[in-house]
């Protein structure tokens, strides 16, 4: 979606959500568009597991739910062209993984400059990978948070679009930790979308940038 970027419109709202596991995000981002809060179409979303709860969460909310196994498909690059090809179809521009459990190939990349968001439960560029509280906990770190940010070929390693800082509490265990950055995870990500989908910003090496209007 180039022309939002410079906030120049009109673009189409259209959202997709792709997704492994309990969708709480997602459902954040649902529940933000029912509020009003944000003003988007979830056009479709996408698990790449059929056990995903997200998917339930999706069919709840009337919208599409698909998955897409990867096991139907000969190597990652089918796979994400497979995404692509059901993305395009249903006229998707900005793609928000939230908690999708699998690295994006060039394909997807490629079919969205600075169209793919990710969430992530740390400050980024701390603790990056798997176990991102686990990693904090064990660090020692006494605030950790969460990050919404643009998706490139680097894990977890994209511009940021917008953070929240979580305290690191002395009796906090995973399940703690994870339960208290959750909550801003579910604050952030409708906000990040919103940014985004309005425009008006642009990427100057690693800084997103607001321009004013
Ligand atoms: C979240 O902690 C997110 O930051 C990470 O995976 C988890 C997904 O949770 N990428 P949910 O499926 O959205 O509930």
């Amino acid at each position: 979606m180039p022309e939002s970027k410079k906030g120049h419109g009109p673009f189409s709202r259209r959202i997709a959500v792709l997704i492994s596991g309990r969708g709480s995000n997602l459902q954040s981002i649902i529940d933000a568009i029912r509020d009003g809060r944000l003003e988007a179409t979830i056009a479709v979303v996408i698990s790449n597991r059929a056990d995903a709860v997200g998917l339930q969460r999706a069919r709840d909310a009337g919208i599409e739910a698909v998955c897409l196994h990867p096991r139907d498909f000969g190597d990652r690059d089918a796979y994400d062209r497979a995404i692509v090809d059901l993305l395009r179809d249903r006229r998707v521009d900005l793609v928000c993984l939230a908690g999708f459990m699998r690295l994006v190939s060039a394909a997807l990349l490629q079919a969205f400059p600075h169209g793919i968001l990710n969430i992530h439960p740390s400050l980024l560029p701390a603790f990056p990978g798997l176990d991102a509280q686990r990693q904090a906990l064990d660090h020692g770190v006494r605030v950790t948070g969460a990050t919404v940010h643009l998706v490139t070929s680097e894990l977890d390693n994209g511009p940021i679009i917008l953070q929240a800082a979580v305290p690191v509490l002395d009796d906090d265990d995973v399940d703690t930790l994870s339960a208290r950055i959750l909550v801003e995870e579910h604050r952030i990500y409708p906000e990040a979308i919103r940014l985004v989908l309005d425009g008006g910003w642009s990427v100057d090496g690693r800084r997103v940038r607001r321009h004013t209007r």
